[in-house]
């Protein structure tokens, strides 16, 4: 399996995908505080959210792709390349399987435009057609409806819930797991062609 991905950006019918670099942080820092009120009931790490945890955030997933752990992507408009509005990230979870994981948020004043459908389906085609997985995961947690119809939008089958798998704030939450696999892939990215989605 091919883990190792080339650091060079992707695109979208509007989206441009890259990784962070260091001086990404003010962007990131300012698109995650007007989203606090959207990200915080279902983000861990939303919680006491101040600069650093920008600024580790940045670090740290420079550091993951240099190891090939995690590959995370600031999500800008490509007639706006300054304008970070967003992240998604693919993961490895296993090897030995080729099992992948996807996550993602946009930021609150760019909501109900599809951009978390369309930065998640290049995220999920890098997935299998880059990292060479055999299966994409993504965990909703119960009740965020908004994150389901996403899953839905691009592809993903419900598989089941686990009990308590995450605690936000003093709440824990059960998640919904999703998965897609290699084979449904193929249909789903010709769907995607067609809709414009990715192009
Ligand atoms: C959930 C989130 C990613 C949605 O981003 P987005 O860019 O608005 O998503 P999309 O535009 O691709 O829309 C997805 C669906 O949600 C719907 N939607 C958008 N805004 C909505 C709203 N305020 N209320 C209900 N549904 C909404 C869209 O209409 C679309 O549904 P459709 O299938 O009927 O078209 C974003 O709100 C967010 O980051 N939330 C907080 C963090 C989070 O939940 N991340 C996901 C963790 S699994």
């Amino acid at each position: 399996m091919a883990s190792h991905i080339n650091s060079h950006p992707r695109y979208t019918k509007r989206l441009m995908l890259r990784p962070f670099r260091r001086r990404d942080v003010a962007a990131l820092h300012e698109a995650i505080g007007i989203s606090l009120e959207d990200l915080s009931p279902w983000l861990p790490w939303v919680e006491d959210y101040d600069r650093g945890v920008s600024q580790r955030f940045v670090r740290e997933s420079v550091g993951a792709w240099a190891d090939r752990r995690a590959y995370d992507f600031t999500v800008r408009p490509i007639d706006e390349l300054d304008r970070h509005l967003g992240n998604v990230s693919i993961w490895s979870t296993s090897h030995q399987n080729a099992i992948g994981e996807v996550g993602y948020w946009i930021r609150s004043d760019e909501t109900g435009k599809g951009y978390a459908t369309e930065a998640t389906t290049r995220a999920v085609q890098i997935g299998f057609e880059e990292m060479g997985l055999h299966k994409v995961q993504l965990r909703i947690a119960l009740g965020n409806t908004r994150s389901e119809r996403i899953a839905r939008a691009v592809g993903f089958a419900h598989e089941g819930v686990l009990r308590d798998e995450v605690k936000v704030g003093n709440r824990w939450l059960d998640h919904s797991v999703w998965s897609m696999l290699e084979s449904e892939w193929w249909e789903a990215r010709d769907r995607h062609r067609a809709e414009g989605t990715i192009v």
